[in-house]
């Protein structure tokens, strides 16, 4: 089946109260690790490239590689997302590769900034028919709260934002960060910002970055095997089923999945000396990608989620949605 756009994916979660992964790629095994994740559990699956995976990938070959998913996996309904796009040239740059979502983040600008970017990027994305996510404060945990580092999403501006720009979907800061090292002490992440930015934009669905959990079995495997990661820590999986039950319809995960990868490597390196051929490792990676991808799409509820008889809606029957309101 062709992509897919987010907004059909997210009402589909919304309807049905589960929340889609989004899983970050920037090569062949990555990919080929979470597609077959995705295909094993009959789930709709979002698949999102930074600005890095484009320089990394040189744009062209991301879209090549996306492309092949699409054509070796027809089942699946995949939606190939920008995540944090920062300007509108990025975003007409992969509209024009053949995405079906963007993420504009305009979270370090002034809320009437935010605004003026984000709109920009829907005026131009939905005649598309390509969905939009914005953000709409800045992520940090809840010590940088404290310290002016990272602002937490104000559920007051909300609406507003909303209304102003006609965005999809939300992103929002309530105590996530990006990366392996979330919080220096217990977890703790504002589930009530969640739940009233749900209640405030019941159509608009609220994504949650920053949502790696950090397996403590893959950090402990990094250590053995010659890493020193031991103050790594991330959002324990509870906590993000709680943030689904709050209104969380789309979960963004790229920290475990190099974890998992790097974990692998390192252990089949350490326990085989004599290999030398980046398949047998990189292999091994791919599998233990799609072990995990399984894992989470289960934990967030959506697995076996895809009705027999799924339509896509078309980017040019989405626009015209769009067009009506
Ligand atoms: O939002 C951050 C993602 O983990 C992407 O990271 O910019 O290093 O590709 P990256
Ligand atoms: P993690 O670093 O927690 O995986 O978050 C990824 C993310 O938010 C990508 O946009
Ligand atoms: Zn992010």
């Amino acid at each position: 089946m062709p992509l897919v756009t987010l907004r059909q994916v997210l009402d589909e979660a919304q309807k049905r109260e589960f929340a889609v992964g989004a899983f970050n790629f920037n090569n062949m095994e990555q990919l080929q690790g979470v597609m077959q994740a995705f295909k094993n559990t009959r789930c709709f699956g979002i698949i999102q490239a930074s600005r890095g995976a484009l320089k990394y990938t040189n744009h062209d070959f991301l879209h090549h590689l996306a492309l092949a998913a699409v054509e070796l996996f027809p089942d699946v309904p995949i939606v190939l997302h920008l995540d944090h796009g920062d300007s509108l040239d990025t975003v007409k740059k992969v509209i024009s590769l053949g995405f079906t979502s963007v993420m504009i983040d305009g979270s370090r600008l002034s809320f009437e900034e935010n605004v003026a970017l984000t709109r920009s990027v829907v005026d131009f994305a939905h005649p598309r028919g390509v969905s939009v996510e914005g953000e709409l404060g800045v992520l940090g945990g809840i010590e940088e709260d404290v310290e002016g580092k990272s602002a937490f999403t104000d559920p007051d501006q909300v609406e507003e934002f909303v209304a102003k720009t006609g965005v999809d979907a939300l992103a929002v800061a309530v105590g996530t960060s990006h990366g392996a090292y979330k919080f220096s002490a217990e977890p703790r992440i504002r589930q009530d910002l969640i739940q009233e930015t749900h209640r405030r934009v019941p159509d608009c669905a609220v994504v949650l970055h920053g949502a790696s959990s950090v397996p403590s079995s893959l950090i402990e495997e990094i250590d053995r095997y010659g890493g020193s990661m031991s103050k790594a820590k991330g959002v324990p999986i509870k906590m993000l089923q709680e943030a689904i039950k709050r209104g969380i319809r789309k979960i963004n995960v790229d920290t475990d999945v190099r974890l998992a990868v790097t974990a692998t490597i390192r252990r089949v390196l350490n326990e085989r000396p004599d290999v030398f051929d980046p398949r047998e490792y990189l292999g091994e990676a791919r599998k233990r990608i799609t072990s995990i991808v399984e894992e989470k799409t289960r934990a967030f509820g959506g697995a076996n989620r895809v009705p027999e008889d799924f339509q896509p809606i078309s980017l040019k029957d989405q626009a015209a949605r769009y067009s009506r309101g």
